[in-house]
């Protein structure tokens, strides 16, 4: 993964960084996810993160309204998208990204640990040998605390493992998108119950890194499930975190974190979309390989 020929670097030289870049949102309420078109409006460098397919597992369609209305906002702007960002392999939602490699044709990049996940996920769907399991079917692997300048776009990865061993959190100007890491201050941080999941590590994520980020830091988080009598919210800041998230403040002591987040994973549900999820999601969001018919089939592990 040393050459990355998606990504491009043709405006590297540009010295103007932006130091607070616009962010667009666009929430799926079918998953209660954000996608973010993130850009500097001088320059029209862009990037995109976190695309949603939309998909419904009762009859097997998929279809491109959540990411063809993020087409129309890049197009509308004029925007130049340089890359993809997954902040993780998402358990919730198939990624959206390589129907918009086609339209945009940029490519797609992911926490480097992805590789942890689908050496969990390739036996569960018994992928078989052709199945890379170093992240080849991603066109950049992030590394912690790597930098990319896309244009005037300055992106820090700053690896949040806790609720996958994948997830990285993207620093662009002052802006941070916390994935699962970190959600609005009511509804708390992820779930650590799954594979590889840790909420030690998650503690120590969190607390210990992106609190350490400056105080009015703008984080967007990555799904948003408000309570009754709120329309769902993208931002809050690292300040509020700290002092209001309902599971993890500054305050919070590991011991206490790791109890209640150990205490509360028992008690939920797998993600309804989890199996078709992952197994396209740790594919960068390929859907399956048609078979002889022409026709793709997700696998569900029967147990
Ligand atoms: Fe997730």
């Amino acid at each position: 993964m040393s050459t990355t020929p998606s990504v491009d670097r043709s405006a590297e030289a540009s010295t103007e960084t932006c130091a607070k870049p616009e962010v667009r949102g666009f929430f799926d309420a079918r998953t209660w996810t954000w996608t973010y078109v993130v850009y500097d409006p001088a320059t029209k460098d862009a990037v995109i993160i976190d695309p949603v397919l939309d998909f419904d597992p009762a009859n097997g369609r998929t279809w491109t309204e959540s990411a063809d209305l993020v087409v129309q906002f890049v197009e509308a702007q004029g925007l130049r998208v340089h890359l993809q960002l997954e902040t993780h392999a998402h358990a919730d939602h198939l990624s959206g990204s390589q129907h918009l490699k086609a339209k945009l044709g940029a490519g797609v990049a992911i926490g480097a640990d992805i590789t942890a996940v689908q050496k969990v996920f390739a036996p569960v769907f018994n992928l078989g040998p052709d199945f890379a399991l170093d992240g080849s079917q991603f066109d950049h692997l992030i590394h912690d605390g790597e930098e990319l300048q896309l244009g005037s776009l300055r992106i820090q990865g700053i690896a949040t493992p806790g609720h996958t061993p994948a997830c990285m959190s993207l620093l662009i100007g002052d802006a941070l998108f916390s994935g699962d890491a970190l959600f609005l201050p009511d509804v708390g941080v992820g779930r650590c119950d799954f594979p590889a999941g840790s909420a030690q590590t998650l503690y120590a994520s969190v607390h210990g890194k992106l609190y350490n980020l400056p105080a009015t830091t703008r984080v967007f988080v990555g799904h948003d499930y408000p309570p009754t009598g709120r329309v769902a919210l993208a931002e809050t800041t690292v300040a509020e975190s700290k002092a209001h998230n309902v599971h993890l403040r500054e305050s919070s002591t590991q011991d206490e974190f790791v109890a209640f987040r150990t205490g509360r994973d028992k008690g939920l549900a797998a993600p309804r979309l989890l199996l078709p999820s992952i197994q396209v999601n740790i594919d960068a969001g390929r859907l399956p390989k048609p078979e002889a018919n022409g026709k793709s089939y997700l696998k569900i592990p029967l147990r």
